[in-house]
């Protein structure tokens, strides 16, 4: 299991956060950024996120979770991201994947609870990942859902026909890991992590979850 690691909810300022997440074996610094539409409270600062961004030495995996995010993309491209992931919902078209693609950057496509895994199915050619939300997007620390395990199940059928990524992301632990082990490549965890005595050891434990 690949683990991505989010900084929403730390007990460290986010400097801090992702100066020790460097020092850790997880494969991805997972950046949660929103709107205050599309999700929770705006916390995108071009300037701010790009002096943070910088500090990071893990690949970076960008959550966008807001309703026009090309201006974003744009911006965050400089950072070389190893993917960019957007809502599902917002989609009209490909456009936004294939704006995100020009930049020889991985493109995912988030989705949330509510909304039938059909919704992916014009896209799936595309794309390179699909993070399922198990989860309402907006904050950190919230309770696994576990109508997210059948659904994982169903979207990973998908691959049989199509080769993407499929992420888990929201309240991941030591426990609701083991729940969709049989189905996801990849897990996005904050919380669990950042909130911990030791960030490596619930990595590690993350990690060994085939
Ligand atoms: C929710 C975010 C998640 C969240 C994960 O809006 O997209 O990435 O930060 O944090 P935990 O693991 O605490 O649920
Ligand atoms: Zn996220």
């Amino acid at each position: 299991m690949k683990v991505s690691v989010s900084y929403l909810k730390s007990p460290y300022s986010v400097i801090e956060t992702i100066l020790k997440i460097n020092e850790t074996s997880c494969d991805y610094l997972h950046v949660d950024l929103m709107d205050g539409v599309f999700a929770g409270t705006n916390n995108y600062d071009q300037e701010r996120v790009l002096n943070e961004l910088k500090l990071s030495m893990k690949s970076l995996d960008i959550h966008l979770m807001m309703v026009e995010p090309a201006p974003v993309i744009q911006a965050l491209a400089v950072l070389n991201p190893y993917c960019i992931t957007i809502p599902v919902e917002i989609l009209q078209d490909d456009y936004l994947i294939r704006l995100i693609k020009s930049y020889g950057i991985k493109c995912g496509l988030a989705i949330n609870p509510d909304t039938p895994i059909e919704s992916l199915s014009p896209f799936l050619k595309e794309i390179d990942l699909v993070l399922l939300m198990s989860v309402y997007p907006g904050l950190g620390g919230q309770k696994f859902l576990e109508s997210s395990i059948s659904k994982a199940k169903k979207i990973k059928e998908f691959q049989k026909t199509n080769s993407f990524v499929l992420a888990i992301d929201g309240g991941i632990n030591a426990e609701t890991v083991s729940l969709v082990g049989d189905y996801v490549d990849q897990c996005v965890s904050g919380s669990y992590v950042c909130m911990a005595d030791s960030m490596e050891k619930q990595i590690e434990t993350l990690k060994k979850t085939s």
